[in-house]
């Protein structure tokens, strides 16, 4: 069977240049908070980066609303009350679900260094693209082991999940009317989680170009100056 099987899926986040997209974060936000968060947990991402430019980029007024269906623990209150942006999204260990806030970047869809070690220097680590595979990787088949429900899925190392399916596809509707059968909401979720684990990307892009920009100047400069100063000498 095709355990571990893992689609390319094209992001708009990908290469050198590549950028996230802001609304289809927002709409994996959605998909996140509609679905996945009733398991699942962000508990490393801060709420007030939602308002953050290169990511999701909602409008302050919006991140207060959306931290305010939250609750948390506040130990000065000793007790529960509605989150601010100040706050993080919850943690969410109900059903023992692994925390989402790294998951794109603690799973990888394409492997190395086997071979010619290069799958992952030219498709990346592939971590949403693993997610967005799993989320549409289920067969249909299910087995029960020591009392555990496990569903087939040909993405999941060992091809057998303890994660019912999620999404069946027109599960949210999207304000952009965006669409939303599975592979749509899966790829817009997958960004979202590549976005929660590395929410920098952009401003590391772009430092790196950068860099490059300014090494190639300095190795241009750095050449006719050696050539200048030993020209009397050659
Ligand atoms: C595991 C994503 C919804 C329960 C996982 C994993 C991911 C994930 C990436 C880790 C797989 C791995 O270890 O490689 C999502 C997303 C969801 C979603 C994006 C929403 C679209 C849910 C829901 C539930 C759930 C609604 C509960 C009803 C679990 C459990 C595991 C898991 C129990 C551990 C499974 C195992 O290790 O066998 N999920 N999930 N998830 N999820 Fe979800």
């Amino acid at each position: 069977h095709a355990e571990g099987h893992v689609t390319d899926y094209a992001f708009s986040f990908e290469g050198p240049f590549g950028a996230y997209d802001q609304f289809q974060l927002q709409r994996g936000l959605q998909v996140y908070t509609e679905v996945c968060s009733a398991c699942h947990g962000l508990q490393y991402v801060p709420l007030r980066t939602l308002h953050d430019e290169g990511g999701v980029g909602l409008p302050e007024d919006q991140v207060r609303a959306y931290a305010a269906q939250y609750e948390v623990f506040d130990p000065e209150l000793d007790d529960y009350r509605p989150a601010t942006p100040t706050d993080h999204f919850p943690a969410n260990t109900s059903v023992g679900a692994p925390d989402l806030s790294l998951m794109a970047k603690g799973r990888a869809g394409f492997h190395g260094p086997y071979g010619t070690g290069l799958s992952q220097l030219f498709n990346g680590m592939g971590g949403a693209e693993y997610i967005a595979s799993l989320l549409t990787g289920y067969t249909g088949e299910e087995k029960v082991e020591a009392g555990v429900t496990l569903y087939e899925n040909t993405a999941f190392p060992g091809g057998w999940i303890g994660m019912a399916p999620p999404l069946y596809g027109e599960d949210v509707d999207f304000e952009d009317g965006a669409p939303n059968d599975i592979a749509a909401e899966a790829q817009d979720v997958a960004a979202f989680l590549m976005w929660t684990a590395e929410p920098k990307m952009m401003a590391r892009k772009q430092a790196g170009f950068t860099a490059v920009i300014f090494l190639i100047l300095l190795t241009s400069l750095l050449y006719l100056t050696n050539k200048r100063i030993w020209k009397p000498v050659k």
